[in-house]
């Protein structure tokens, strides 16, 4: 720990309050206010912008210079040389496998696909237009009912066991809310297939046909896959992380990330960003489009654009446009929506309003444009999301418990009555 000291003083006190300057690996130096609470003060910081809530080792970003890094590794390369179950492995455990790690980690996903039968009966409670999101965010709570064997948090054996249940099972969940929400059987997983490949078999498939899975699809929905995996605090990963601090089982912690994910600033920005391009409908309308964006009178936002952290451009984002060129291009797709897309992007990309105030595409916007292309329907992009940031979270919730957190539990600026006497309702 450095002994840089930040020095506080308050008018009306002539106590200086010393604060310990701790600096990171690579990154922005942080102030430890943990000292001020004793003195009788908190600090304010709604949305966290200025606030880390957290020591971590998994993930770094650097927002200025559009930077990702896994365990150090640069996302881009993690996307061209890796699979899902390698950054899953990396994300959990701190390093790259080596060939039988790998092969073992492997195994073990492929070997725990499938859920208990019962499980079949959550879905059957859903109506049939119910929201994946809705259905995953539900589900993956309650799998907490059937794995009592192995909810002890305290046990680093069951922690591992539920890591690897969860990550076995996300496919299989998500396929089942899509195919219930289509009224088709549910395809049992393929453990002979990959990761991606057996998802999109028990999406696509059905028991009456053969079905060959594409690899070009296979690829790009892995490559999504490991484009989502982490993400440092963003909000759903501090939920878990919240959520978890409590001494929550990992599945209600799971399903808590699903709920904060579901949002439209957060990961339902991929399904939003079609219900945008779908209203603008045509590229002549790109300009008024924009023009509303920017108005503050307005409540419309360019979906998929901006960031908290990126302030130059999401690294992601890159490696999503080429994915979404590849795949667009070797499935011989075209989409008149992605001609929209790529208007936006152009008009926006030179506009003062989103020059100045740094607002870039981000991951969403492209997701949202290859997951179309591939078939994927819309209600499914946030659940694919959701699929991707399991390993993340899952390393969050082991990094946290092993830091022996104490209970998240932020506090406020208290701005409502001063204590005042009850007054009886036939005064009021
Ligand atoms: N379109 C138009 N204006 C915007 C947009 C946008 N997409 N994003 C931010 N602004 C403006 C905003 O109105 C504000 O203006 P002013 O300073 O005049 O009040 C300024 O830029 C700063 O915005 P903010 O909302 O204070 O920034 P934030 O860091 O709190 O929010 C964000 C970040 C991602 C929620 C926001 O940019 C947004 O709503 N974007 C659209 C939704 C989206 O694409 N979300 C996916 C995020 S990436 C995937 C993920 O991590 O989940």
């Amino acid at each position: 720990m450095s002994d840089r000291k930040a020095r506080l003083s308050i008018d009306g006190s002539d106590e200086v309050i010393e604060l310990n300057v701790r600096s990171g690996t690579i990154g922005p130096d942080v102030i430890d206010v943990t000292p001020l609470t004793s003195k009788g003060y908190f600090t304010l910081d709604p949305g966290f912008t200025s606030t880390a809530s957290c020591e971590s080792k998994i993930t770094y970003i650097d927002g200025g210079r559009g930077v990702l890094l896994h365990r150090g590794y640069p996302i881009e390369q993690l996307a061209e040389k890796s699979d899902y179950l390698e950054v899953s492995y990396l994300l959990l455990n701190g390093e790259l496998p080596n060939a039988k790690q790998k092969a073992d980690f492997d195994a073990t996903v492929y070997r725990h696909t499938m859920v208990n039968e019962w499980v079949k009966e959550f879905y059957n409670g859903f109506r049939y237009d119910a929201h994946p999101m809705a259905m995953l965010c539900g589900v993956v709570g309650a799998l907490s009912s059937f794995y009592h064997d192995s909810l002890d948090i305290h046990d680093p054996e069951h922690r591992q066991i539920t890591t690897m249940r969860l990550i076995s099972k996300m496919p299989t969940l998500a396929a089942m809310a899509y195919k219930h929400s289509i009224g088709q059987p549910v395809m049992y997983p393929r453990n002979d297939l990959d990761y991606a490949s057996n998802f999109l078999y028990m999406m696509w498939g059905n028991p009456c046909e053969e079905y060959e899975v594409n690899p070009v699809i296979a690829r790009a929905m892995d490559k999504i896959f490991i484009l989502h995996a982490d993400h440092e605090q963003n909000a759903s990963t501090s939920t878990v992380r919240l959520a978890g601090s409590t001494g929550a089982n990992p599945f209600a912690c799971i399903a808590a990330g699903v709920g904060a994910l579901w949002g439209p600033s957060h990961g339902g920005a991929n399904e939003a960003v079609i219900h945008m391009l779908e209203e603008i409908g045509d590229v002549s309308n790109v300009y008024s489009a924009v023009r509303r964006a920017k108005d503050p009178k307005d409540s419309f936002r360019l979906m998929g654009f901006g960031h908290r952290v990126y302030k130059n451009f999401d690294p992601r984002a890159k490696v999503m446009k080429e994915t979404c060129d590849e795949v667009l291009n070797a499935l011989g797709v075209s989409d008149p929506m992605l001609d929209i897309a790529k208007k936006l992007e152009e008009i926006a990309l030179q506009d003062d309003y989103f020059i100045e105030k740094k607002l870039y595409p981000n991951v969403d916007f492209y997701s949202g444009i290859i997951l179309r292309a591939i078939g994927i329907p819309l209600n499914m992009f946030t659940v694919i999301f959701a699929l991707g940031r399991t390993a993340g979270w899952l390393a969050h919730w082991h990094e946290m418990l092993g830091d022996h957190s104490r209970i998240g539990r932020p506090r406020q600026l208290y701005t409502g009555s001063d204590v005042r006497d009850f007054v009886d309702l036939n005064k009021r």
